[in-house]
């Protein structure tokens, strides 16, 4: 990697966390959003990322982060859109609140992220979008249902940038299966999925896969999941 600009959002744990360890790892110069100051701290701390409050709820955080990576490094090669949420209910329990929720962090998010990054893109000839989705969209199974819909959207704006995007701009959509990270380990999900979970490593490597590529080579989509996820 040739020390790659990168924000992740969501980086205070579990994948964005463990992605921002492993591109450090590899030479990116960080910088880092999510909700909990204290939990970006330490992530901070341990790989020199710059680090700044952010809720993807709201645009101008978003904004902010992005200017805040162009502000110190002059430019900005790779945004992660990693932050979600998940509740795991069926339709019928009518969790308006847990659907707008996923509707604003899991959709609305990621769109605050393009309408943030897309024009630096622009202005710089190059960039890459790396929107982190789930295997949730790719088999419906009950109870999460919203979920995996606002998972799907993502997956749907990820194909359509790309067709959009010209030969500059690269866009790829990772979706992980069951990961031990809080998102599952902090849910009622049953033990079986407990015990397949594979660690948010194996999806960080995944997104560095996909980031250093040469430049001319665009990694569209990335399934990962534990081998005995059905
Ligand atoms: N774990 C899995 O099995 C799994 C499977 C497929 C896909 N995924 C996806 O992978 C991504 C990362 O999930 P994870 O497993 O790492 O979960 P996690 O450990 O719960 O981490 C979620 C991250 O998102 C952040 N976040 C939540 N709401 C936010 C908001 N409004 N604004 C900014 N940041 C917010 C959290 O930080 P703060 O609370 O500090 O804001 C945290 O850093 C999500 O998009 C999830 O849908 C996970």
């Amino acid at each position: 990697m040739d020390d790659p600009v990168v924000v992740i959002t969501g980086a205070s744990g579990g994948i964005g966390e463990t992605t921002a360890y492993e591109l450090a790892g590899r030479g990116a110069r960080l910088v880092l959003g999510a909700r909990r100051a204290d939990r970006l701290d330490t992530v901070a701390a341990a790989t020199g990322a710059v680090t700044r409050v952010t809720d993807v709820r709201r645009r101008e955080d978003v904004q902010a982060l992005v200017d805040l990576a162009v502000e110190t490094h002059g430019r900005l090669d790779v945004l992660v859109n990693n932050a979600g949420v998940a509740h795991v209910r069926p339709l019928d329990d009518l969790d308006v609140v847990g659907w707008d929720e996923m509707v604003d962090v899991n959709l609305r998010g990621v769109l605050h992220g393009l309408a943030a990054a897309l024009p630096v893109f622009r202005a710089q000839s190059s960039g890459h979008v790396v929107n982190v989705v789930s295997t949730a969209g790719l088999r419906i199974v009950p109870d999460q249902v919203v979920y995996a819909a606002t998972k799907n959207a993502v997956r749907t704006l990820s194909e359509g940038l790309r067709q959009e995007a010209g030969p500059n701009l690269r866009v790829t959509a990772v979706s992980p299966g069951v990961t031990s990270t809080e998102f599952v380990t902090k849910s009622a999900a049953p033990q079986h999925l407990l015990d397949m979970a594979m660690p948010p490593a194996a999806v960080a490597r995944a997104i560095a896969f996909a980031i250093e590529q040469p430049s001319d080579v665009d990694v569209g989509e990335i399934v990962v999941r534990p081998t005995a996820q059905g």
